[in-house]
């Protein structure tokens, strides 16, 4: 299955802020409580935030297509605009979310080789991401591509903490 990828740009603004929203609650709604999950949507998925993350030149959203088709997107953060490492030679990969459609075909595989080749090109030597620990198919999903987990934060959908693991894949060994 071949991908083409483009950087998101302000133009994508409502799409983006739309695919953002609805990947996070088709995965984990479900989960939560429904107050929670509201306030937490609300602010996370809010136009003025997704613009502002946008605009922050150290992060970078990416949608992927498969013969035209909208299939996936995912962000990158360095430098400063990263959540916990904040490494010169790391960079983050804070979200990644394949349409529910086209999970288990193998393009989440596809997506990380990309980004794993992206952090790669940008000289950095570290790739991590935090994953909620009861997302056990994600948890597996990167163990299986070579991640490890090196702590732990917290991580609150409104007032509910959860534990989210982050894990982290070493840049050098491709
Ligand atoms: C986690 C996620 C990004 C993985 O992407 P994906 O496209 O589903 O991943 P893949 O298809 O490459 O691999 C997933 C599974 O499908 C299987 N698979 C891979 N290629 C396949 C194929 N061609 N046919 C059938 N199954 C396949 C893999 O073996 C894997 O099995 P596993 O769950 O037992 O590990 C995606 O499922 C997703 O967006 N989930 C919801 C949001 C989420 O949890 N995001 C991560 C937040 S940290």
């Amino acid at each position: 299955m071949e991908l083409t990828y483009t950087l998101c740009s302000l133009e994508d603004l409502q799409l983006l802020r739309q695919i953002s929203e609805e990947t996070f609650s088709i995965a984990f709604a479900k989960d939560n409580n429904p107050i929670d999950f509201k306030n937490y949507i609300e602010k996370a998925f809010a136009l003025v935030r997704i613009k502002e993350e946008l605009l922050n030149p150290n992060s970078d959203f990416f949608f992927a297509y498969h013969d035209n088709e909208l299939v996936a997107y995912f962000k990158v953060n360095v430098e400063e605009a990263q959540s916990d490492v904040k490494r010169d030679d790391s960079l983050e990969l804070e979200r990644i979310y394949v349409l529910s459609q086209f999970q288990g075909l193998g393009i989440g595989e596809k997506l990380l080789d990309h980004i794993k080749k992206l952090a790669s090109e940008k000289n950095k030597k570290m790739l991590w991401l935090g994953v909620w620990q009861e997302n056990k198919k994600a948890v597996k999903f990167y163990e299986r591509h070579g991640f490890e987990k090196f702590d732990t934060h917290p991580y609150f959908i409104g007032s509910d903490e959860q534990t989210d693991w982050l894990m982290r894949f070493n840049l050098s060994t491709l």
